[in-house]
């Protein structure tokens, strides 16, 4: 199969790419190459000859078309957004551009393109989403593929605004779209100013680790691969028009997360005094969503995927990939905004 993947310099994106490479598809990788991006994320298969590169910005209509006419797909899978909160919270203008006006460019342009080649059935439109959609839990339930959107950030309502958007073009076009949404991830190639590697680097350097408020936002992990293994997965055998939740059901507190990382590294990379000591509670961020956990039952029973690794062997590999590839991160501190507190309204 031949996939367009927007976004596939980013930390989902290229996870992805190098996945369906391995598993013999043929990759194009469309990338603004923002902030966010790094193209080291694919150097492992850059000279593969299953993959191509266009820097091309989902805002850019006209360039879109292009791609399509020149690649033909038999696939889109969506990653390219503005993903970062705290980001949204200092300038949501760029979250609606590249989140909704972006998505509504792609779909257009994937429209145009499904329709010149005859409304082929196989062709799939996926869009990739998060489980902030569907706002914040108290302290029991799960978000369901039946959960009422409540997004509550920027960054949400963006997201929210682009589902919306993805849906319509099925029902009112007849496009072949999946969706899929994720709780978050972590793993190998994260951009360090999330807050797993924001944990480790802050640690290894000896600063301050920092969590927002008392640290009791509860957050559901998965690893990135298996994210990466999930999508490559409905893309192929998910029902069309049907959205599914990817989740670990790893649920884990911002601290005992933190915890978690610093015990970890005190075993990896033991230092005079426990990592832990580091932790510092800082101001909240506004409208810090509680609790996210997904129910997973859908895409476990419908597809049979599970993921492969608990959070704490996630983590585990996690740390040490951060160990092995200081290059990577190093280069990635000197980007604007990152070492910084953002989005504190
Ligand atoms: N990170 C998570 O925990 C998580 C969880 C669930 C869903 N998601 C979703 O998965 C997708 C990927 O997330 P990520 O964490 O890999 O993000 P990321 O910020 O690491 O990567 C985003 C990529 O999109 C590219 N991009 C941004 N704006 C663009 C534009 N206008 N045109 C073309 N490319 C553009 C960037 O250059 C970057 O390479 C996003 O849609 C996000 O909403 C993320």
């Amino acid at each position: 199969m031949k996939i367009l993947v927007t976004g596939g310099a980013g930390f989902i994106g290229s996870a992805v790419v190098r996945q369906a490479i391995g598993d013999g598809h043929q990759v194009v990788n469309l990338d603004a190459l923002t902030y966010a991006a790094c193209l080291d994320n694919v150097a492992s298969v850059a000279d593969h000859e299953n993959y191509a590169f266009e820097q091309v910005d989902i805002r850019d209509r006209a360039a879109l078309d292009t791609v399509f006419t020149k690649h033909a797909p038999d696939a889109v899978m969506h990653l390219a957004a503005e993903s970062h909160v705290d980001r949204s919270i200092d300038g949501p203008g760029d979250f609606i551009e590249t989140n909704i006006t972006g998505t509504f460019n792609l779909l257009e342009a994937a429209r145009k393109y499904w329709l010149e080649a005859g409304r082929p059935e196989t062709f799939r439109f996926h869009h990739i989403s998060t489980d902030e959609v569907f706002g914040s839990l108290g302290k029991t339930g799960q978000f369901t593929e039946e959960t009422s959107y409540d997004p509550r950030s920027p960054y949400s309502a963006s997201k929210a605004a682009s589902d919306h958007l993805v849906r319509a073009w099925a029902e009112t076009y007849g496009l072949p779209v999946v969706l899929t949404n994720c709780s978050n991830n972590y793993g190998p190639f994260h951009f360090p100013e999330k807050l797993i590697p924001v944990v480790i680097l802050n640690a290894l350097a000896g600063k301050e680790i920092p969590i927002y408020g008392d640290g009791s936002n509860v957050r559901d992990w998965l690893y990135v691969e298996d994210h990466a293994d999930a999508l490559l997965l409905v893309l192929q055998k998910g029902a069309l028009n049907r959205s599914y939740n990817i989740g670990g059901e790893n649920e884990r507190s911002n601290l005992e997360l933190v915890q978690t990382i610093c015990a970890i590294l005190d075993r990896l990379k033991p230092a005079a005094t426990p990592y832990a000591d580091l932790i510092t509670f800082v101001t909240d961020r506004p409208g810090h969503d509680a609790r996210y956990a997904i129910d997973p039952t859908r895409i476990a029973t419908e597809l049979g995927w599970r993921p492969s690794v608990t959070v704490e062997e996630g983590l585990e590999k996690t740390v040490q990939w951060y160990l092995d590839n200081e290059d990577w991160w190093r280069a990635l501190q000197n980007r604007d905004g990152v070492g910084q507190r953002l989005g504190t309204g």
